[in-house]
Order: C-alpha cells, then sequence, then structure tokens
C-alpha cells in the first residue's frame, strides 16, 4: 500500500508538517511505503477551467509540478492533505492543490485507479475547537464529492509555535491512529484470508446476478465493492 502526505504549510517544521508526518508514521508502521510533498515548494498554478481534462481522460493540459502529483496520485491507494486554517479557510497552496483535482473529476478516474481514501489534517491557532468543525466538515462533504473516501478529519488548536504541536501527546497519538487505521482497512480490504474469499465470491457472485437484471447498477456496485469487503470482513 501507498500513502501520500501532502502538507500546504510554508512553515519548515511547523505544525502541519508534523501531523502529516505522524499520520504518514502510523500507516508505515502498519505496512505502508510512504512519501511526502510541500506544496508550498512546488510550483503550482491555479485552474484555468479550460476543460482540457475533461476531454483528454483526465489529462490536465497545465505543465507544471501537479503533474508529478498526479502520476502520485494516481499510484497511491491514500493520500493526506494538511493545511494550517488562514482566515478561516485551508491555506492557499491547499486550495490550488485543491481546485487542480478537478482535472480527476467526472473523467472515469476511480474506475481505472481505484477509489483513494484521504485524511484531512487542519492546524489553527484559535484555541476554540469548535470554532471551524462546520467548515471542516463542509471540505470532507466537498472531498466525498470529489470521489475520494474521507477516512477522518485530525484538527489541532493553539499551534502558535511551530512544532507545538509536538508536546500534546493526545493530538499525535490521534495522528497515529489514524494513519495505522488507513494502512489497517487496506490490509483488510485487500488480503483475505481463505473463508473471507470464500464469502466474498459469493457475495460477487450475487452482484453479478443483480448487474445482469438491473444493468443500471453495474457503476454502482463496481464504486462500492471496497466498502462491501470490509463489511464482510467486520461481521466474520
Ligand atoms: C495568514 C495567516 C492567517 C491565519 N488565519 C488563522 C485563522 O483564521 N484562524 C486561526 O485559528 N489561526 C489562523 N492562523 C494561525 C495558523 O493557522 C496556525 O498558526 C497554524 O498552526 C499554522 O500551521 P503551521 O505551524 O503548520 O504553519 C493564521 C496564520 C496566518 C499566517
Amino acid at each position: 500500500m501507498k500513502v501520500i502526505g501532502f502538507v500546504a504549510s510554508p512553515r519548515k517544521g511547523g505544525n502541519t508538517e508534523a501531523l502529516v508526518e505522524e499520520v504518514l508514521k502510523g500507516a508505515s508502521d502498519a505496512g505502508a511505503e510512504t512519501k511526502m510533498f510541500n506544496l508550498s515548494k512546488m510550483d503550482i498554478y491555479p485552474c484555468k477551467a479550460c476543460r482540457y481534462c475533461k476531454d483528454n481522460e483526465g489529462e490536465c493540459a497545465i505543465d507544471d509540478d501537479m503533474q508529478s502529483i498526479y502520476k502520485e496520485i494516481k499510484e497511491a491507494d491514500a493520500f493526506i492533505l494538511g493545511s494550517p486554517v488562514y482566515m478561516w479557510q485551508m491555506s492557499a497552496q491547499a486550495k490550488l492543490f485543491t481546485d487542480r483535482l478537478y482535472a480527476f473529476y467526472m473523467t472515469g478516474f476511480e474506475e481505472k485507479y481505484g477509489k483513494k481514501d484521504m485524511v484531512l489534517i487542519f492546524s489553527q491557532n484559535i484555541p476554540d475547537e469548535n470554532m471551524y468543525s462546520k467548515y471542516f466538515n463542509y471540505t470532507k462533504k466537498m472531498f466525498n464529492f470529489l470521489g475520494y473516501n474521507v477516512t477522518d478529519v485530525l484538527t489541532s488548536t493553539e499551534n502558535d509555535v511551530p512544532g507545538a504541536v509536538k508536546n500534546k501527546e493526545n493530538v499525535m497519538n490521534k495522528a497515529i491512529e489514524i494513519g495505522r487505521k488507513l494502512a489497517d482497512l487496506w490490509n483488510i480490504s485487500f488480503q483475505p484470508n481463505f473463508f473471507q474469499k470464500v464469502e466474498i465470491g459469493s457475495a460477487l457472485k450475487m452482484e453479478r446476478e443483480i448487474i445482469k437484471f438491473f444493468p443500471l447498477f453495474n457503476h454502482s456496485f463496481n464504486s462500492h465493492s471496497t466498502g462491501l469487503y470490509i463489511s464482510l470482513y467486520t461481521q466474520l
């Protein structure tokens, strides 16, 4: 399994970076291959709304560092987006990245490259942990709508000083746990034992029968198969 972390804070040794690193560490402990990129060090231009991607199977016309990110995301099973809260929202670096994900939207990306799991991380200074909860939830829904499966949203407050979060044991523990869960979900869904394989086999047979009679369900079944395997596993 491959997990990529994207840090959208320009501060080296900052809190966002520390949290993304910790989630990646959790994933790596659970067997994942990990990589981290700092978006503020990369040349990423805003989406031009040219819609080239829509006529070219999700390929973006802008020749910048986002091209290597597209490749990484295609090859990954999950990714993390970490952003500081700037003016009640994600940072500009995170927004450029997010807008450019429009290239994959409605281009058959999921069928070709699989449904990607995703974790969202926000670091803020305001102590009130509910201050932006509506925005965080709204952003989670937006990424779900874009086609990603947001498994967790991790937030941390009072992080004015770079690296302050490293002294917050509960947040760091949550981060590592989220990373482990990300890799465990993947392990569960793709490495079933013999009995689980039999169960999955019969579920898939049933799926095929239903699709025979109701071909319109085909797409929706494909995209929900992973969820089906996981729910089967947890029932066993
Ligand atoms: C331009 C700017 C805008 C900010 N806006 C907010 C804000 O609206 N709410 C908040 O709680 N903190 C705000 N902050 C503080 C950062 O969110 C906070 O320090 C965060 O932990 C920084 O993350 P980092 O250490 O990864 O850079 C702002 C900081 C900057 C530089």
